[in-house]
């Protein structure tokens, strides 16, 4: 299955190597010290953490891509398979973010596309991933391309130091 995708904004995806993790952790410590997004996580605010945390999730299979405009990282995504379903496959966690300054010009719509066309090649059945339910824009994302909402939980979000609605998403594969 290969599903359609456009757009004139001058990016380029391809796969993240390990050359690329500090330009990884600084994209997502910007991200993650915004407010609304992903909540000022305290663990990903600093780039030696987020670096760590970035080390030990390629030691699972993943699917890492970055989105690059004039050979500079602007975003990324990241699937990693995380549980075995039996014989209808696994699971993968996917986690994304794209630089502010180049939100809204289809480089998360692109992201995720390569993001599903990985898990049908790699039999996995099922992507789920956890958005804040005031974060309209990843919702809105995450609905165009099919995934529904499966469960809701107050979390601590650590940017208000208040309890927020945290959304389970899953979109099916196969
Ligand atoms: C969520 C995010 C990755 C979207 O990236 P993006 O490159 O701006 O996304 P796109 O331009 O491909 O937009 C895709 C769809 O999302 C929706 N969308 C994007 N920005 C939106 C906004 N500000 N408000 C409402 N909907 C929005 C639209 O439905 C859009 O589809 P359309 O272009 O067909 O109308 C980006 O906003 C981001 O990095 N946010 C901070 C990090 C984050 O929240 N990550 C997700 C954590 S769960």
């Amino acid at each position: 299955m290969s599903l359609p995708f456009y757009s004139e904004y001058p990016f380029v995806i391809r796969p993240a190597t390990t050359n690329d993790l500090t330009d990884i952790a600084y994209v997502i410590t910007r991200i993650a010290r915004e407010e609304n997004s992903l909540g000022a996580e305290p663990m990903l605010t600093q780039e030696p953490a987020t670096i760590t945390m970035l080390e030990k999730m390629r030691e699972r299979p993943h699917c890492w891509l970055v989105a690059l405009v004039d050979n500079k990282i602007i975003g990324i995504a990241c699937a990693v398979k995380f549980f075995e379903t039996g014989n209808s496959g696994s699971t993968a966690v996917l986690g994304i973010g794209v630089l502010k300054e180049h939100r809204n010009r289809s480089v998360g719509s692109a992201l995720i596309h390569r993001v599903i066309e990985w898990c049908i090649s790699n039999n996995i059945s099922k992507i789920r991933l956890t958005v804040w339910e005031h974060n309209n824009a990843a919702l809105q994302l995450y609905k165009k391309f099919g995934f529904k909402p499966v469960q809701k939980k107050k979390t601590a979000f650590p940017a208000k130091g208040c309890l927020v609605d945290e959304i389970i998403m899953e979109k099916q594969i196969v």
